[in-house]
C-alpha cells in the first residue's frame, strides 16, 4: 500500500476514535485502548495475526519518560517520520503524557529474537562495546546507561532489547551522520554514535536484536552519566 494512503487511513481512524471519546466524555472508563488502535496498526501489539514489520519499533513497555520525550520530538519536528508527525500534530503535552503512560504500562509478550548468524569476532566486539565501552574514544559501556540487563534505566534511557536490527542500525547511523530521523539534536547518545564506525553499528545492532528479552529496568545511574545526559533529563522535567 502506498504510504500516503496508509497515513490517510490511519488519520481517519484516529480522528474517529478521538471524537467517539469526546462524545461519550465521562462515560467510558478507559478509552485509551480504543484511541491508540491507530498506533498499533504499525507498532507491534502482541496480536499473532498482525503482520510484523522488520522496521517498526515496539513501544509497549518502554519507559514513560523516554516515550513522552520521543512523542514531543516527533510533534515538534526534532525527530522525523511523516506518519508520526501527522498523527501527533496539535496534540497537547498532557495528551502525549497520557499516551506515553498507557504504552509504558502495556505488558504484552515480546516477539522471538531475530535469527542472524554472527561470527565469533563480531560477538566479541559487540559484547566488548556493550559491557566495557571504549574509554579511548570516550564511549562508556552501553550497559552503564541502558542498565545491566539493557532493559532501560531512570525513565529516560530506553531498553535496547526486543527491537528490530534494521531499526537499531537506522537510529545509530542517523545520530552518527546527523541526518533527519533523529540526528539533528545533539545529546549524550548522538555523541556516542558519532564515535562508532558503521561496522560497529551494524554488529552491535544485530547482536542486540538476537538477544532474548529478559530482566528488569534499572533505577541507578552514576552522577557523571546523569550529567552527560542532562539535556535529556531536563526535557522530561520541563514538561512536568
Ligand atoms: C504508519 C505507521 C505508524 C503509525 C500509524 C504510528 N507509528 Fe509510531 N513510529 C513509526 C515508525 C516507522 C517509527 C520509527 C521512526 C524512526 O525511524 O525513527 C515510529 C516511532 C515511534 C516511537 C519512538 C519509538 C522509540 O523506540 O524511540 C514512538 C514512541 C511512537 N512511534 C509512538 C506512536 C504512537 C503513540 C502512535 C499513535 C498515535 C504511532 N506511533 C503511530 C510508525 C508509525
Ligand atoms: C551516557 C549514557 C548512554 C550510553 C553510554 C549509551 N546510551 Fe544509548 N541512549 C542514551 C539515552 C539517554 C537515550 C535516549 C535518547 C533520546 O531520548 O533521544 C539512548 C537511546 C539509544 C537508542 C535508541 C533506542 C530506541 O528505542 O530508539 C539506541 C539504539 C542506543 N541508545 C544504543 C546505544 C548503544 C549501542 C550504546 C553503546 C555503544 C549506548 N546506547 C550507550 C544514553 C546512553
Amino acid at each position: 500500500m502506498c504510504m500516503k494512503l496508509l497515513i490517510l487511513i490511519v488519520l481517519f481512524f484516529f480522528t474517529l476514535n478521538v471524537s467517539a471519546e469526546l462524545s461519550s466524555h465521562g462515560m467510558v472508563p478507559d478509552t485509551m485502548a480504543e484511541r491508540v488502535k491507530a498506533c498499533t496498526i504499525c507498532h507491534y501489539h502482541g496480536d499473532n495475526n498482525q503482520e510484523r514489520s522488520s522496521y517498526y519499533p515496539r513501544i509497549a513497555g518502554k519507559l514513560e519518560g523516554y516515550l513522552v520525550n520521543q512523542l514531543r520530538h516527533f510533534r515538534d519536528g526534532r525527530r522525523y517520520h511523516q506518519a508520526m508527525a501527522l498523527l501527533l500534530e496539535n496534540m497537547s503535552d498532557d495528551y502525549l503524557q497520557a499516551i506515553a503512560h498507557y504504552f509504558s504500562k502495556l505488558d504484552i509478550p515480546y516477539p522471538p529474537p531475530e535469527s542472524i548468524d554472527l561470527k565469533p569476532n563480531e560477538i566479541e566486539l559487540a559484547k566488548k562495546l556493550i559491557r566495557l565501552g571504549d574509554p579511548q574514544r570516550d564511549i562508556p559501556a552501553c550497559s552503564a546507561c541502558h542498565g545491566d540487563s539493557l532493559m532501560g534505566n531512570m525513565s529516560y534511557i530506553p531498553g535496547l532489547l526486543g527491537l528490530p536490527s534494521a531499526y537499531l542500525t537506522a537510529q545509530l547511523s542517523d545520530w552518527r551522520s546527523g541526518s533527519l530521523i533523529r540526528g539533528q539534536v545533539t545529546n549524550c547518545m548522538s555523541a556516542i554514535a558519532k564515535q562508532l564506525s558503521y561496522d560497529e553499528i551494524i554488529v552491535v545492532s544485530r547482536w542486540l536484536a538476537t538477544q532474548t528479552v529478559e530482566g528488569e529496568t534499572q533505577k541507578t545511574l552514576s552522577p557523571d552519566l546523569v550529567k552527560r545526559c542532562q539535556s535529556i533529563f531536563l526535557e522530561g522535567v520541563a514538561q512536568e
